[in-house]
């Protein structure tokens, strides 16, 4: 080994994937499962990624009125700010506006996501409230896809940098945040049990001098204090 008085290692164009447990979240857990099921009996789902026995809420869990929709939304702009400081400790989110947007998944065995991004958004968030307990196999895991052109090197000299792509099965309580671009899939559930997760997007946009550019549906405005790092 060379020992060096002086280096820098830049981790240039790198993928930021961040994972944290939610403190104390078995309490804010079973009042998520038992509001996203009764959503479910009263809302038809709609199909984006989600194939097989797999309900996609539509969107709009951030402004209703149930006690653990309503404690979740809270969660979203801290750890999208915390997530953010690591990437830019510069960045001052009082010059944005946000636009975001929330939405529950129930996979019962044999649902799935297909492989999919988060469209224009900036940063995307998933949480898991229910993930079935497996020993092995994939089920219910998401696996994230490197769109770069340097796998080849992994195969030699290994590390996630250049993984083609990297695998998780989150537990339950834990947050996951991406940069809304990064190719995605959910393997299939293959436990009885339903796998519970709420996922989550938010576009900023930048203030400017003459006008508001936040619309008037922008969830964040009320919160907008708890986006302060
Ligand atoms: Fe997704």
């Amino acid at each position: 080994m060379v020992h060096v008085a002086d280096d820098e290692m830049t981790h240039l164009f790198s993928c930021p994937l961040f994972r944290v447990s939610i403190p104390n979240f078995s309490k804010l857990n079973d009042l998520l499962t038992n509001e996203a099921r009764e959503w479910r009996k009263s809302a038809a789902g709609v199909n984006i990624s989600n194939k097989g026995d797999s309900w996609h809420s539509p969107d709009g869990l951030l402004s209703r009125k149930e006690a653990g929709f309503q404690e979740f939304s809270k969660l979203v702009p801290k750890y999208a700010a915390l997530y953010l400081n690591r990437i830019n400790p510069k960045l001052k989110l009082g010059d944005f506006g946000f636009e975001a947007n929330a939405w529950v998944n129930i996979n019962r065995r044999g649902g799935f996501n297909a492989v999919h991004t988060h469209g224009k958004f900036h940063i995307s968030g998933c949480y898991y409230v229910k993930q079935p307990r497996v020993k092995n196999g994939q089920s219910g895991m998401i696996e994230f896809v490197n769109t770069r052109f340097d796998h080849h090197i992994h195969s030699t000299i290994g590390g996630e940098a250049f993984a083609a792509k990297f695998t998780i099965r989150p537990n339950e309580g834990d947050m996951i945040i991406f940069p809304s671009t990064l190719l995605h899939s959910v393997h299939p559930n293959e436990t009885k049990e339903e796998r519970i997760s709420i996922a989550w997007n938010i576009l900023f946009k930048k203030k400017t001098a003459s006008a508001s550019i936040i619309p008037k549906t922008a969830i964040f405005q009320a919160q907008k204090p708890t986006l302060k790092i």
